[in-house]
Parts: C-alpha cells; structure tokens; sequence
C-alpha cells in the first residue's frame, strides 16, 4: 500500500487530488452532534493543501436512496471542515455534473473543495459492477490522483471507495494508515490479557466478530441491548427488553465454546430498566429501576448494565494490557442510562493497556459523555469498517489501494 507520504515526495503541486473522505458524522436538527470524522481527515487535507494540490474531498452521509435529498447533504460537514481548516472551502450542490466540474476547475493550487454526498448517484452503492463503474469513471475525470481516506466506509464495496482507486495513481492518507497499524496491533501478537467490551442493540451485527474473538481474546464482556439476547439464551426473563429470538442458537453455541476455549464470557449481573424507552429528545425523567439481571420484571425494558455490572465490568478490564471496545452498553444519549457507558470507558482511561475505541457509536458516546479523548490509545472512525477487519475479512477499500 502506497501512503501519502510517498506520494508528498512524488509531488502535487497543482494536482487535483480526490480524497475519499468520511464525512458521515452524526446530525441531530440539522446540527453536527460530533465531527471526529472531519477531524480525522485533517492531516491528510492539511498535508495535501500544504502541497500545493487541488484538493476534492468526496464522501458519504447517512443512507440516502440514490438521488438528491437535502437531508443527507453535505454542505454542514464541509462548512464544518472550512471552520476547521481556517480556510475557506468550495461547495459544489453535484457530484459528476456541472458544478463539481466548476468547483475543481475554480481550484488554485492549495484550495479545497468538497463535492455533494456520493449516495446522491445510485452508481455509487450499485451491485451491479457495470454501473458502479461507471459513476467511478465519472469521478475519475474530476481528479488526476486518488487518496482513500475514509477509514469508516473501506468494507464497502462502492465506487469511491473501490472502483475509483482503480481508475487512478492510489495512496493510503495519513487515518488509513493510522487505523490499519492500530488494528494490526490487535490481530498479530496482541499483549495479553487481551479484553474485549462489545455492547450496541444488536446482537447479530457482532455474531461474526465474538465467533473470532472466541479464538483470541482472553475475556469478553457483553452490555448494550444486545445483552438481552445473552440473557434469554442463560434462561433468564428478560421483560420488554430488546431481543433477537433468532440468534439465540448461536449465542447459546458462543457460550458453550467460551467455556470450552478458557474464554471468560460476562454477561450482566444487573440491568438499569425503565416502561418504556426514554425520550432521547427532551431527555425527561424516566423512572429507572436497578434490577437484578434474573429478575427483570415483565412490563419493563433493559435499557442500560446496572452499577454492580459497571464496577464488575471495570475490574475485569483493570488488568488488561489490551482492549477493544465497540458499543454503547446501555442507551447513553439518555442521562438515566449513561452510568453503564460511562464506567466502561473510565474504566479504559485508568487502565495502563493499550486501548482502542472501535468507532461509531461508542467512539461519539466518549466524546458526547465529556472524555478526554487523548486518554484512549486510539479512537477509531469505523465501526464497521473495524469490526470486519477484526472478523478477518477483506475489506474492499484496503484491498483496493493495495495494488
Ligand atoms: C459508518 O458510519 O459506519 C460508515 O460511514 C459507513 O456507513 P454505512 O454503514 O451507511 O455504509
């Protein structure tokens, strides 16, 4: 993999650079609730900018149909990304058309423009190759270079992120590089006790990644909402508590295979319920109740781990000397439900291992919840992307800037 250092040293002066971004920040009203992605791809942007490039940051936001919809625009991120540069950036309302034409064509040496969301065209996410190529061709013919450096979507197989390189002279930025040596560090030779914290709803988007870890982490410790589905496969009554029925053979076979690989597996012992899920808007006041993990009552719902799990939780990653976590453990957008989460990622700050926030939602819950950023090892930007490099699969976004 080429880095973007080679390709500094190559030289950019007056060359139009693409840099596959990822911009998919969270929004809530309109308003960026977090912009760690946009500033994740600063050395990248400021080093090219420094260079003298033209530069043209591409990316997703959210999930749109294939067409313009001006809830999924870009314009806030890139506005985000001109503050946080102090300079200004060009925004084209395209992505192939006319204005992204204009936008680069406006470029000096140095400048920056940010094209519309790249979901806006159905080529981008298309499975069918054909077309995915196609809208890669319409991007190649914005740039004379290619930088991937949108960490958070390379397990998508979509033109930005895997036609495109192919198209034209490709190098991994400065987060790419950052995010792979990271997670190289947890897959060969990893320092042990090696403890892994997985929460977030669902159960079935970490099934892959535990029948992994079942192979090489020494403890995993299981909240968020998919604990539940832990707790109904222990027998447990778990009320109106979140649940995939349909996953409980496979964790049922998880648990049994812990115990057969000497993994500790630890479920809660004690859940934070409510009657119903909590407004996350007004956040008013919504009657916790601490309960014990086997005695959740019918009419109420899990909606965090209870403080004797937080402080169980905290001391099996006291001794780590690595730990991953991904996903919330409990509904921390919520002030009632926040103490799970919390304690988890204190418990990461006091520790002396290396430790990795894998992205997403955990790594904005640190963020969000007032941590200090710099007392993690690495925050990732990917949840998924992490996730599935953890599963040991190939991700199309690396592999593609491979050759
Ligand atoms: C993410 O938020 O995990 C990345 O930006 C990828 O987004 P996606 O899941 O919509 O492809």
């Amino acid at each position: 993999m080429k880095t973007i250092d080679e390709l500094l040293a190559e030289g950019v002066d007056g060359k139009r650079v693409f840099v596959r971004a990822d911009l998919n920040v969270p929004l809530a009203d309109g308003l960026i609730t977090d912009d760690g992605r946009i500033r994740a791809v600063l050395p990248t942007v400021k080093a090219l900018v420094e260079a003298g490039a033209k530069v043209i940051v591409a990316s997703h936001l959210g999930r749109p149909k294939g067409a313009p919809d001006p809830a999924f625009s870009l314009l806030q991120p890139a506005e985000r990304l001109a503050e946080l540069l102090g300079a200004p950036v060009a925004f084209a309302q395209d992505t192939i058309g006319p204005a992204a034409h204009d936008a680069v064509r406006g470029l000096e040496p140095g400048q920056v423009a940010v094209i519309e969301n790249l979901r806006f065209n159905a080529g981008e996410t298309a499975k069918d190759d054909v077309e995915r190529g196609e809208f890669a061709d319409q991007l190649a013919a914005l740039a004379d270079i290619y930088v991937g450096d949108g960490f958070g979507a390379v397990h998508r197989k979509h033109a930005s992120v895997y036609d495109l390189p192919a198209r034209l002279p490709h190098y991994a930025g400065y987060l790419i590089a950052t995010e792979v040596g990271v997670l190289k560090k947890l897959t060969e030779d990893v320092k042990r006790p090696y403890v892994v914290a997985l929460g977030g709803s669902k159960v079935s988007d970490k099934l892959a990644v535990i029948d992994q870890l079942l192979g090489k982490a020494d403890r995993i410790l299981i909240g968020g909402g998919m604990a539940f589905t832990f707790l109904k496969a222990k027998g447990y009554e778990i009320g109106a508590s979140l649940v995939q029925d349909d996953q409980l053979p496979a964790v049922t076979e998880y648990v049994e295979r812990a115990e057969k690989n000497g993994v500790e597996l630890v479920v809660p012992v004690d859940v934070v319920t409510s009657a119903g899920f909590p407004d996350l808007k007004t956040k008013a006041p919504s009657n916790p109740t601490v309960v014990a993990a086997d005695a959740i009552p019918a009419d109420q719902m899990g909606l965090d781990i209870g403080p004797e799990t937080g402080a169980l939780y905290a001391s099996k990653l006291a001794d780590a000397a690595t730990i991953f976590w991904n996903g919330p453990m409990g509904v921390f957008e919520h002030p009632d439900y926040a103490e799970g989460t919390k304690a988890v990622a204190q418990a990461l700050v006091d520790s002396q291992a290396f430790t990795v926030v894998g992205g997403g939602d955990s790594a904005a819950a640190v963020r969000i919840l007032g941590f200090d950023e710099t007392a993690f090892g690495h925050i990732s930007t990917g949840g998924g992307a992490s996730l599935e490099y953890l599963e040991g699969k190939t991700l199309p976004g690396l592999a593609a800037l491979e050759d």
